[in-house]
């Protein structure tokens, strides 16, 4: 088959944790007989010094008609100013609501051989294997109104600033959400956790309600509560006992990097942003990128970890190309690199991302 690929290398690290995906993509094409197109486009930092904004409409446009989109990382502390008009990662936020990508896919597994890198104790780490679901396009990250203004201070003593975000959700956007959860949780092991701040909050009602009523078309899933509060608790304390969990962006983003921490290195997690809108292939268009950040303390070095980038590729395989076996070549590859001993610096070892690669490519 043939696709075209978008490829974000963005910043940090990502544009080396992206050149080892590519690499093992185009391994994958020529074993299974493929053509895969892959194109570069600027988002997040580098755009901004490219061409002054983080999204640039060439980008978008790219990204609008290719069948898939691959992005490593953006941000980094030469955009950090919190007074600057411009940041990277409203090319990031930007590109998911264009493509509108609401399904993040967060799947949290661990090796056996790395239960020593979690700082958890092995006994609580048997049997994680969970998926967390999180709304990527509403939310406090694009609630209205957002902004600041001046107020009377308390004491009457002149003004001060008042910064405002909305937390926001409709009926339409968590059915969506929640709906998603169910369908996957039934090549799972049909379980959904909601995860929400019901008893505060009135767009989490509404949540619950929701997740509630779509829970009535699958009866064959089993659902459960969890206030956000607790189930940062739980992820800690017996994270074996969660299979799919479906929660909004803001938690979901928090969660996800704690539930990390699960796997032995955040450099291991991969992620797929999945809309409602076909591809050429009649497959989903999707978004995949690791959930780890643009790490500009390791930038450059040579040293990041690519095994969530590469595992996000077997994730583009899978959902918006629908080449089952391939994803799971690749996969099954990881898995046998990591169980030969192959370990880059986050995982206690000392392999660069291109010596990695190689043991990941050797396995396929
Ligand atoms: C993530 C990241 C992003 C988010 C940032 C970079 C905007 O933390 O993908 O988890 O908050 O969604
Ligand atoms: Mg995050």
């Amino acid at each position: 088959m043939e696709a075209t690929i978008v490829l974000l290398p963005g910043d940090g690290i990502g544009p080396e944790v992206v050149g080892a995906a590519r690499a093992v993509l185009e391994i994958v094409a020529g074993r299974f007989g493929h053509v895969f197109h892959m194109s570069e486009y600027p988002l997040g930092g580098c755009a901004i010094d490219l061409t002054g904004t983080a999204l640039p409409a060439d980008t978008l446009a790219a990204c609008q008609s290719a069948d898939a989109v691959l992005l490593g990382a953006v941000g980094g502390p030469k955009w950090d100013d919190p007074t600057a008009r411009v940041r990277p990662e409203q090319g990031l936020l930007g590109l998911r609501k264009a493509l509108d990508l609401f399904g993040n896919l967060r799947p949290v597994q661990l090796h056996p051989d790395l239960v020593g890198a979690s700082p958890l104790r092995p006994e609580r780490l048997v049997g994680v294997d969970l998926l967390v679901v999180r709304e990527l396009t509403s939310d406090v990250y694009f609630g209205e109104p957002r902004l600041r203004r001046n107020v009377p201070k308390a004491d009457g003593q002149g003004e001060e600033q008042q910064a405002i975000d909305t937390m926001s959700y409709t009926e339409g956007e968590i059915a969506r959400a929640a709906h998603l959860a169910f369908q996957l949780a039934r090549g799972r092991k049909h379980k959904v956790t909601s995860v929400d701040k019901a008893n505060v909050l009135e767009s989490s009602r509404l949540w619950r309600q929701v997740v509630t009523r779509v829970a009535k078309d699958y009866p064959d899933i089993m659902l459960e509560h969890i206030l956000v509060d607790a189930a940062a608790m739980y992820l800690m304390s017996r994270p074996a006992t969660f299979d799919v969990m479906v929660t909004g962006n803001l938690f979901g983003d928090i969660l996800t990097d704690e539930a990390s921490v699960l796997s032995g290195s955040m450099g291991n997690l991969p992620s797929a942003s999945l809309g409602a809108e076909k591809n050429s292939l009649g497959k989903l268009r999707g978004l995949y990128e690791p959930i780890h950040g643009s790490a500009p303390d390791i930038a450059g070095k040579g040293i990041a970890n690519p095994i969530g980038t590469i595992l996000s590729s077997a994730m583009m395989l899978r959902y918006s190309f629908g080449l089952e076996a391939e994803a799971s070549q690749v996969e099954k590859a990881v898995f046998n690199a990591l169980s030969s001993g192959a370990r880059t610096a986050d995982l206690g070892g000392n392999l660069t991302t291109i010596a990695m690669t190689e043991k990941i490519y050797a396995n396929l």
